[in-house]
């Protein structure tokens, strides 16, 4: 607050922010980078940044700025803050400033200042400034499929409704909590919410079976762009058997998950594992596999609002005799909503092609919140 300053640091905010006005200014006004040998990220930085973001990236003390802040500088040594951010989210930072993505409107805009190459120098600059390289980095997080779990690992709320198309009126909503642990682990609840008509007119809701666990990043490597991660979990018989909204039983769950990015910013999401009940005579011991195929388009010059087509192939079967395995295909979008791109959603269908008979077609709908990146109202602009 400016109010708490004294004198000394008043001086201080004064300078500050007049480098920080003067460091733009003085690319802008025909004096080229070049001349100003600003060739490194690093001197880039120390001309442009430095006077807000501080030594080594950590941020000004609070007490030396004078502007009110809605929280407090990023401190770019800090490698669990810094790396779920993508180098593109920064480059539309530091293009458009705070405000082109909901942030502080004092973090300025270098779109007349810097070209794209320094802009990239600089990022690169400011991602050595994290020293731990057990950190995956964000360019892993790719857009969620809806059936198919992704290998990175999250702090986020999805929210996911399937409808029934045909046969007998139902729907499942699945609200998700992820929350990170450490540089690679992550635990997750799934809670079922399950709407079925029993006969006409008799409507049946209740919570189904609900899902604990923890995932674990085994490798990431951004050189090769993939990322394997392993899960296990338990399937608790939260659900009411006889109403048809669980299994009645305890089941183990455990998959890997494996990402590959490919050029031109498509992927792929590679899911498999098992399902181990406990008593195999409520439910059966079950595989699945799943692929998830997409590539995004994003707006404004490749910084912007980002579009994602995907297919995924989805397949399971049981452990019994006669079982064979059910597939299902699933087209769908998926777009950011919000400015910092933290609240997205997704709309599919999910078709069956085999064992088509008792399983309809449904409509997928989720809505997604990365809460790491701020508040539901946060970062709409
Ligand atoms: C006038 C002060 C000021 C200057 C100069 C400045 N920044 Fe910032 N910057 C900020 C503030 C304040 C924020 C935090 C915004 C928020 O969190 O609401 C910020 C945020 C950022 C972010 C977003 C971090 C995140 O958590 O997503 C990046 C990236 C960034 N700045 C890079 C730079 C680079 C690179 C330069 C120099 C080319 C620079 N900034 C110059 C004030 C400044």
């Amino acid at each position: 607050m400016a109010t708490a300053l004294n004198d000394s640091s008043r001086d201080r905010v004064l300078m500050v922010l007049a480098l920080a006005a003067l460091a733009p200014c003085a690319f802008a006004q025909g004096t080229t980078p070049a001349k100003l040998s600003l060739n490194t990220g690093k001197e880039i930085y120390e001309a442009a940044c430095i006077a807000c973001h501080g030594n080594g990236g950590k941020g000004m003390p609070d007490t030396t700025v004078a502007f009110d802040k809605p929280k407090s500088f990023p401190d770019f040594s800090r490698c669990d803050q810094t790396t779920p951010e993508l180098n593109v989210d920064w480059k539309a930072t530091i293009r458009d400033g705070g405000h082109g993505r909901g942030f502080s409107p004092i973090m300025p805009s270098f779109v007349d200042a810097l070209t794209s190459e320094q802009m990239d120098k600089v990022i690169a600059y400011l991602r050595s400034l994290c020293a731990d390289k057990s950190w995956p980095r964000g360019e892993f997080n790719l857009p969620l499929p809806i059936v198919t779990e992704k290998a990175f690992p999250e702090d986020e709320i999805v929210v996911t409704s399937a409808l029934n198309g045909q046969g007998g009126p139902g729907s499942t909503t699945d609200i998700i909590y992820e929350r990170r642990f450490g540089a690679r682990n992550q635990i997750e609840v799934d809670i079922p919410v399950v709407f079925n008509r029993q006969s006409p007119g008799l409507w049946y809701g209740d919570v189904g079976d609900t899902t604990l666990g923890v995932k674990r990043v085994l490798i990431a490597n951004l050189r090769a762009g993939s990322i394997l991660s392993a899960f296990g979990g338990v399937i608790l018989p939260s659900g009411n058997r006889t109403h048809g909204l669980g299994a009645g039983v305890t089941t183990f769950e455990s998959f890997a998950a494996y990402a590959q990015l490919l050029p031109a910013n498509s992927f792929v999401q590679l899911q498999a594992g098992t399902d181990q009940p406990t008593e195999t005579s409520k439910a059966p011991r079950s595989v699945f596999w799943r692929a998830a195929l997409g590539k995004s388009f994003r707006q404004s010059g490749g910084l912007g609002r980002m579009w994602t087509p995907m297919t995924e192939f989805v397949a399971s079967r049981d452990f019994t005799s006669h079982a064979t395995t059910d597939w299902d295909i699933v087209p769908q979008f998926q777009v950011t909503l919000s400015q910092r791109q933290h609240v997205r959603a997704n709309l599919g269908f999910r078709i069956p092609v085999t064992n088509t008979a008792d399983r309809p077609i449904q409509a997928v709908f989720y809505l997604l919140w990365d809460w790491f990146d701020g508040g539901l109202r946060e970062g709409w602009r």
